[in-house]
């Protein structure tokens, strides 16, 4: 890249492409910061991105781990045809209840199902309404592993896993902390688990994505 195009640069040319926020979305981010929760939630292109590799698959559904307001959540449930469903996951109540007015306001409640718990807790009951054609993994890193262990055997055959935080916003080529150094664990195990073919998708803060096989 030259010198004076910078990350951020073409970070917003294809934000203003692909991934131009409407009202609902722009409500999510504003409601975010007024409730206090986290701002942590995906960029718009990797919103975008997410939704591109759903509708790759032809997903009709989806498990999300880690809802936050709902942000990542709208971008892929528009993906899903109108029988579609996202079953997205998250421990706090207080998150769910912004979620759950985000996906009013995007007209996607019946499309969208919450369900609030630790997903280590909330998995395994998940587990008898699969397979699922798509994980999106956006929690806690410190299970990962064990969403990736659980997402491996509840995807279909051909199915999607994804994570988000794959780069940790560049740490993991040289971990910093627990956090970072699990996610390290987490892309050489996409990388190198035969049951999957994955791949790193290094735009914004990285998505693992792996079918699998
Ligand atoms: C953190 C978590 C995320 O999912 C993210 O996208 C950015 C930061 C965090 O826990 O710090
Ligand atoms: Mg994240």
């Amino acid at each position: 890249m030259s010198q004076t195009t910078t990350y951020e640069s073409i970070d917003a040319y294809i934000n203003a492409l692909y991934a131009p926020e409407d009202e609902v979305l722009a409500w999510i981010q504003a409601e975010t910061q007024r409730a206090e929760l986290p701002a942590i939630s995906i960029r718009p292109f990797e919103g975008r991105l997410l939704q591109f590799l759903a509708q790759m698959i032809g997903a009709k559904t989806i498990v999300e781990i880690g809802t936050l307001a709902g942000y990542s959540g709208t971008w892929m449930a528009r993906g899903l045809p109108a029988e579609g469903k996202l079953i997205t996951v998250d421990a706090s109540s207080k998150h769910l209840d912004v979620a759950r007015q985000s996906f009013e306001r995007a007209g996607l409640s019946e499309r969208v199902e919450l369900v609030q718990g630790n997903a280590i807790e909330v998995l395994p009951k998940l587990s008898e309404r699969g397979p699922f054609d798509m994980v999106f993994i956006d929690a806690d890193k410190d299970s990962y592993l064990a969403y990736l262990d659980w997402a491996i055997d509840n995807v279909r055959t051909g199915g999607l896993i994804t994570a988000h935080n794959a780069l940790r916003g560049g740490r993991i080529i040289a971990p910093e902390s627990d956090a970072d150094q699990l996610v390290q664990t987490f892309n050489q195990r996409i990388a190198e688990d035969p049951q999957l073919n994955g791949m790193l998708i290094g735009v914004g803060d990285g998505i693992a994505a792996a079918l699998k096989r």
